[in-house]
């Protein structure tokens, strides 16, 4: 086994191209801590990558491995520590420029230095160019189908490959790697993996390799006593081996969804007495034995959808799951279910049976009896119809959530039914078919949210919504309705969000929102409105607290000059104008609404950055979408005014490559300190289980300078990687890295 040395040339020529940012490197940390500071609200999902934090801060010295740690409890109690910790280290100790490949780009984020080689074609990783403090490598998107052995001493944390050509994982490519801590390999063609590949990474929590085709295994699957979290979705698992977890017993979390199981036979599943979490959805299960869970005492959440059980004996197999609290049994073909099939499960407290053809439940049997804990039933597209009697739900008195959504029902059975449900706090009756609402909203004393979306309501229904004085979520879109009388809302003072849209409004009455004194959230969206609101949809109101605004896709008519909106929505921070075909935005257009610190102008037709002058009057703007505009070039020096942006979305637009994307990139990454402020420029983030690709800001190249290129103009020369023959078009992150613009680092 030969492990490769690191390579002077490269060092050098590293060290040279950093000599320029030194200076700016000071600046950056300012903004970086004043960030870190506001982000440390935010610690919580990035744990893993926290602690491990306070081992780099900490000493100079090489720190030693990671504690690990089999319970996030013992984690959360470090986290203070680390918070004293990286305070102190911010302000004693600069963050420094470290080595980076050549095909690469590199960036800190937080403190921790990360190597992003994704999406360029690379057939191996850049061993000698790596630095060895690399804390997250992203080789994601790539066509790598071997890992030589890392450098000795690289302190590598979390290590991305998904979607490379990787047909097995060793132990001698991971052999050193000390520090890992998570490790993603999705999306290749792993066929096998070597119980002992992390023997050399004690501290290993994650593991990813959902979409591979493993080949069967006969033995223990791995040998990794941390590892807490095990996504094996999609692997063209046929059969779990009675040992195959028998060396990962300290599991939390397990993903087995989308394997061809068929059946879940006693044994495998007995080591993981730690696991709390499990999925097996889309598995082709027809059969569970009853002993397959009687291990899992610790269970908590069971998804087992989309399967075929509809002869499962549920009582004897969810028995031993007594700690369970979530259940989704959602399309599982069930027609039926016994009236003891919970009856050990006495801290169930959330219930999915969506998606099953229930008309033959007798849900005063089942619900009735034994869910004395329940908060929370799903009964979603079941085709209940006259099948709930009265008594139904007689014994959920803890009942808070029931979901009837896309059950045609009628306003009288509903009546009977609801009646006994007066604790209900949240209910959804979207696409119930309902012509007419239940005449029962009296007896809710506490409903605070209302789902009546996709009904075809048509006549007045007003004086039944009436009683609903607590209301705080109202949501009664696509409700076909054409016109809202303006006393619809009277006496609902607590609403805090309004949902009308997709109702062809038109236009709105007088007085319709004068009532509403409380009022958060209105959203607009399709109605067909010409003019945003009239001042006299508020009543006599000069203020309202409305924060948030969506008027998303309707043909607004823009003023040449002046406001958009009223003086009574000053406070709005929120506002949504996508897909308004707005072609031109006049300078004073957010004029009345300067408290703006979100704006969504996607899917319009704004061309031109000169059309974007009013983003002078937006000081505190934190996030713009400009999305699926026609915009061709974009200049940084148009943010001048907004100090406090933290992210652009500047995705599908038909961007010329050219050097003003590479200011915007520098900008971003010197001034901004944080190339995450331009949407799409890389990874957003590496979230287990989430989409691995989607880096999609790009540009392309106009015609002449295309065919320069390809005719081996010298702007390509001193690359390794030349743009490829076939397409103009470019990720910013690959066109910045190929382009020869005068750049100021
Ligand atoms: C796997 O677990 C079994 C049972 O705990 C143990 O005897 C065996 O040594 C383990 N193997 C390895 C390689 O850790
Ligand atoms: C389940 O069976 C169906 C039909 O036989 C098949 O199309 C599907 O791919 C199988 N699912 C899995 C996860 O193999
Ligand atoms: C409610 O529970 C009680 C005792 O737990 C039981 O006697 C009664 O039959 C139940 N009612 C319904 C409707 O299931
Ligand atoms: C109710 O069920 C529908 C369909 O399954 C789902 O889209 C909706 O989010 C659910 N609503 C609530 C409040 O859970
Ligand atoms: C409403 O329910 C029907 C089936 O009853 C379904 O086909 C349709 O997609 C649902 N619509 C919405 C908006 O959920
Ligand atoms: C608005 O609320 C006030 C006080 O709650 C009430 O007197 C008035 O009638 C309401 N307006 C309408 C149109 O119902
Ligand atoms: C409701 O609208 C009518 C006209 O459509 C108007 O006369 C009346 O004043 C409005 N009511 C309120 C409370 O604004
Ligand atoms: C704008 O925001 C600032 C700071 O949050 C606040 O003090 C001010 O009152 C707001 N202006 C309006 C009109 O709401
Ligand atoms: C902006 O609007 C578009 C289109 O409605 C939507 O897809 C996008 O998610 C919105 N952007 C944000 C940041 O909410
Ligand atoms: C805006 O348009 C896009 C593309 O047509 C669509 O995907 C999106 O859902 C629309 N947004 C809304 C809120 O309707
Ligand atoms: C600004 O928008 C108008 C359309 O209102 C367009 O004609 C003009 O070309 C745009 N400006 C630039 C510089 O593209
Ligand atoms: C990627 O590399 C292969 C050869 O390794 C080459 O054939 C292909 O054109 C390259 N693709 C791009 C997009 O550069």
């Amino acid at each position: 086994m030969k492990v490769q040395r690191r390579n002077n040339r490269v060092e050098e020529k590293v060290k040279r191209g950093w000599e320029g940012q030194r200076e700016r490197g000071k600046e950056r940390e300012r903004e970086r801590e004043r960030r870190e500071r506001k982000e440390r609200k935010n610690v919580l999902p990035i744990l893993a990558t926290t602690i491990a934090a306070v081992s780099t801060t900490m000493s100079p010295s090489p720190p030693p491995p990671p504690i690990i740690m089999a319970k996030m409890t013992t984690a959360l109690s470090l986290l203070a520590i680390f918070f004293i910790i990286t305070t102190s280290a911010l302000n004693n100790e600069e963050l420094v420029e470290q080595e980076c490949p050549v095909d690469c780009h590199c960036h800190y984020f937080r403190v921790n230095w990360v190597t992003d080689c994704s999406d360029s074609n690379l057939t191996t990783i850049p061993y000698n160019e790596l630095s060895h403090n690399v804390y997250v490598l992203d080789m994601n998107d790539n066509n790598i189908a071997d890992i030589s052995p890392f450098p000795e001493s690289i302190k590598l944390r979390r290590l991305q490959m998904a979607h490379n050509q990787l047909t097995e994982l060793t132990y001698e490519s991971f052999a050193g790697l000390t520090y890992l801590l998570d490790a993603d390999f999705s999306y290749n063609a792993i066929t096998r993996v070597d119980p002992e590949a992390f023997r050399d990474s004690p501290g290993l929590i994650t593991l990813e390799l959902q979409h591979n085709p493993l080949d069967e295994v006969e033995e223990p699957f791995l040998n990794c006593r941390t590892l807490l979290y095990l996504d094996l979705n999609s692997c063209g698992i046929r059969h779990l081996n009675t040992r195959f977890f028998y060396n990962t017993t300290n599991l939390n979390k397990l993903d087995l969804s989308h394997n061809p199981l068929q059946k879940i036979e006693p044994g495998p599943f007995d080591h993981l007495t730690n696991l709390e979490y499990l999925k097996l959805n889309g598995c082709n299960l027809t059969y569970v034995s009853p002993e397959a869970f009687s291990h899992l005492e610790n269970l908590r959440q069971l998804e087992i959808a989309d399967n075929e059980l509809k002869t499962l004996n549920w009582r004897s197999v969810l028995t031993p799951l007594v700690r369970l609290e979530h259940l989704d049994i959602r399309k599982t073909g069930i027609t039926n279910l016994p009236g003891d099939a919970f009856a050990k499960n006495l801290y169930l407290l959330q219930l999915v049976l969506a998606d099953n053809e229930l008309w033959h439940l007798d849900v005063e049997d089942t619900l009735g009896h034994n869910l004395h804990s329940l908060q929370s039933l799903d009964l979603s597209n079941c085709n209940l119809q006259d099948r709930l009697s009265e008594e139904a739900f007689r014994n959920a008195s803890k009942l808070r959530v029931l979901n009837l959504s896309g059950n045609p029902m009628f306003a009288s059975d509903l009546t009977a039914v609801l009646r006994h449900l007066p604790k209900l706090h949240k209910l959804s009756l979207s696409n119930c078919s309902l012509r007419k609402l239940p005449d029962t909203f009296d007896v809710f004393e506490h409903l605070e949210e209302l789902d009546i979306s996709y009904n075809p309501l048509s006549d007045a229904f007003v004086s039944l919504l009436n009683p609903l004085s607590a209301l705080e979520y109202l949501d009664m879109s696509y409700c076909g309705l054409g016109y809202v009388a303006n006393n619809t809302f009277a006496q609902m003072t607590f609403l805090k969000q309004l949902i009308l849209s997709g109702n062809e409004l038109h236009t709105l009455e007088e007085g319709l929102f004068a009532n509403l004194t409380r009022l958060e959230s209105l959203e607009l969206n399709n109605c067909d409105l010409k003019a945003p609101l009239d001042p006299k949809v508020f009543g006599d109101r000069q203020l309202t607290d409305i924060i948030e605004l969506k008027l998303s896709g309707n043909p607004l008519m823009v003023p040449d000059e002046g406001s958009l909106l009223p003086t009574q929505l000053s406070k709005l921070e929120i506002l949504d104008l996508s897909n308004c075909s707005i072609l031109h935005l006049n300078k004073n257009m957010f004029a009345t609404s300067n408290n703006l610190t979100q704006l969504n102008l996607s899917g319009n037709t704004i061309s031109g950055v000169e059309n974007l002058s009013f983003l002078k009057t937006l000081p505190r703007l934190e996030h713009i979408d400009l999305s699926n505009n026609n915009l061709r070039t974009i200049n940084p020096k148009i943010f001048k005014a907004n100090p406090r942006i933290l992210s652009i979305n500047l995705m599908g637009n038909p961007f010329i490559c050219n050097c003003s994307i590479a200011e915007t990139w520098d900008w971003a990454v010197q001034e901004k300190g944080d190339l995450h402020v331009l949407v799409g420029s890389q990874l957003a983030n590496f979230e287990t289980g989430s989409v691995k690709r989607r880096k999609n800001l790009s540009c392309a190249y106009d015609e002449e300078t295309y065919r320069n290129m390809i005719d081996g103009n010298q702007s390509t020369a001193n690359r390794k990687h030349y743009p490829s023959q076939f397409t103009p078009s470019r990720t910013w992150a690959k066109y910045v890295r190929e382009s020869n613009c005068n750049r100021r680092s």
